[in-house]
């Protein structure tokens, strides 16, 4: 198994999920949000997110790909939204927030559509690997420098649908 060890339990996970979507819940009362997932990492997160929040919700897709090191910060939109953003209430709802150029390239992609507000929601943030600063409003985890799988998070493609967060060791996998 290339799993080295459990980092956050399925319970702790959702648990946390639970949490923050109440957060969210009661920072945007009485107003609808937009989720919008990068994809595919995202989705997993989105849609127990989403089942956790009390106030109405729609939801939008983009996905990106970045050439090459993604720390050269070359990211581009490969897929787009549906719909426009103007005077949207916009969450970004993202799986991990690591060195930040993506989050930044979208956050300001997205800013400049118009929206009411943007914000964004991550389910892991590490920190310790920032290269470029980013707002993060709302997070479930913060985790250390080792590359993890689960919830979403992939090795070349796989272990997305894991329920837990593990550390990889790719020298096993
Ligand atoms: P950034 O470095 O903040 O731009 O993050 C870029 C992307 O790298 C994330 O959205 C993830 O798709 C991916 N990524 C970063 N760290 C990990 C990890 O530990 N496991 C799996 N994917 C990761
Ligand atoms: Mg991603």
């Amino acid at each position: 198994m290339p799993i080295e060890r459990v980092l956050f339990t399925e319970e702790q996970v959702n648990a946390r999920i639970k949490e923050v979507g109440a957060e969210i819940s009661a920072k945007f009362q009485g107003r609808e949000l937009k989720l919008i997932g990068v994809l595919k990492g995202s989705v997993f997160f989105l849609t127990a997110l989403a089942r956790a929040m009390e106030i109405p919700v729609k939801i939008d897709f983009l996905a990106i790909s970045s050439f090459g090191q993604s720390t050269a910060g070359m990211v581009r939109i490969a897929k787009d939204l549906d719909d426009p953003i103007q005077d949207d209430d916009v969450l970004l709802i993202e799986d991990i927030v690591d060195t930040g150029l993506t989050a930044r390239y979208l956050l300001q992609t997205l800013a400049g559509r118009s929206p009411r507000s943007i914000a964004i929601c991550t389910l892991l943030d590490r920190t310790v690997r920032r290269i470029v600063p980013v707002p993060v409003d709302f997070r479930c985890f913060e985790i250390p420098d080792r590359f993890v799988v689960g919830c979403g998070l992939d090795y070349k493609q796989l272990y997305r649908n894991l329920g837990y967060i593990a550390v990889m060791n790719p020298d096993r996998g």
